[in-house]
């Protein structure tokens, strides 16, 4: 008997998850109750060099991996498709699914939540700060709490450039292309700097937390490229530090959300992050001020939140096991 997985996407992402089934296994077998069978790796171009045994199916039709009749499929593509298409084909055929994919989450996760309903189980905490899991403990915290705000750092790119601007002197252009050497940033970091990654993770966040979104185009989204060398020596001069902060709470009955640069006192509870590093503040009406902190990015800790998603699901979920 054995359960079946797929992977979709073989980046870094994916090589994270094949690695964890691989070096876990026992581990993993044990508490999932039976071996895990990996039943196809879906990719773009096929014709690249993989590090992988000829034992395993390698394929770009992913008609293939669902002739395969996976149980769950990781899925770590790049962009809104096809993993969206992809998803919903998984979940008709009732797999359980669990996504790294930010842009496709927060523009269709809510559609991909009710289309799977109570029947198929849907992972997504590696969307939203990688390894920090911040997905799975607002979810135990809303089961009592109302949260009534969050501030988040969800870009370690940008945050990495800001703290070696601050503490190190550096120029921006400096920051970043060291960002870029230690593999912190993509070759192309408009979605870091610009503030569109963070954004998308704070309209999952508010999804979770709020069962809505505000409308995309109210929410006031600015990156770290317009920040002045005045504003920085400004907030140097009052013991402050300058953090890109992703934050949402309900005013007047409605949602409130920005993504922008903001002064922070050290008084704050995420004036300490700094780094690569990923942090979550907020405030919930029962446990009061709450501050979860750690890697936002990165191949082990990104896939280590799936395989989480998915111990819990077949923990969660009737998976058929094959004989
Ligand atoms: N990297 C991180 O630290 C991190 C953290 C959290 C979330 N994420 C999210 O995880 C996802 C994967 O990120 P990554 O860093 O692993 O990306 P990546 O290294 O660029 O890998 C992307 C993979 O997807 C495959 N792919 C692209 N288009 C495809 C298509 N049309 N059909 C099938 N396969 C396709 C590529 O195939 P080829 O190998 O053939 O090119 C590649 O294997 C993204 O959505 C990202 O936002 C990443």
């Amino acid at each position: 008997m054995t359960i079946k997985a797929a992977i979709l996407g073989f980046g870094t992402v994916g090589q994270g998850v094949y690695q964890i089934l691989q070096t876990k296994r026992d581990h993993l077998t044990k508490l999932a109750g039976a071996p895990i069978e990996l039943c196809g790796i879906l990719v773009e171009n096929l014709s690249k060099e993989r590090e992988l045994p000829y034992s395993v199916f390698v394929t770009d039709q992913y008609e293939q991996i669902l002739a395969q009749q996976p149980d769950v499929i990781f899925e770590a593509i790049v962009g809104e498709e096809p993993g969206f298409s992809y998803l919903t084909k998984a979940i008709d055929q009732h797999i359980h699914v669990i996504t790294a994919n930010k842009v496709m989450f927060a523009n269709h996760g809510n559609h991909l939540l009710t289309q799977a309903g109570e029947r198929v189980g849907i992972g997504y905490e590696a969307t939203t700060a990688a390894g920090t899991p911040i997905l799975g403990t607002i979810t135990r915290l809303l089961q009592v709490n109302s949260i009534t705000k969050v501030e988040a750092i969800l870009n370690g790119t940008s945050n990495y450039i800001l703290s070696s601007i601050q503490s190190e002197g550096r120029s921006f252009q400096d920051a970043l292309e060291e960002a870029q050497k230690r593999g912190f940033a993509e070759a192309d970091p408009t979605n870091d700097i610009k503030g569109y990654d963070a954004f998308y993770k704070l309209m999952i966040l508010s999804q979770l937390i709020y069962r809505k979104q505000p409308s995309w185009e109210t929410v006031l989204c600015e990156g770290i490229d317009q920040i002045t060398a005045d504003q920085f020596i400004n907030a140097q001069q009052q013991g402050s530090k300058i953090r890109h902060i992703a934050s949402i709470e309900v005013v007047n009955g409605k949602l409130n959300a920005s993504v922008k640069p903001q002064v922070l006192p050290p008084s704050h509870g995420l004036y300490p992050v700094d780094g690569v590093d990923n942090a979550i503040h907020l405030i919930g009406d029962l446990v009061g001020p709450l501050t979860l902190r750690g890697a936002g990015a990165g191949q082990l800790p990104t896939a280590s939140a799936m395989v989480e998603d998915f111990l819990y699901i077949l923990q969660s979920y009737p998976v058929k096991q094959h004989i």
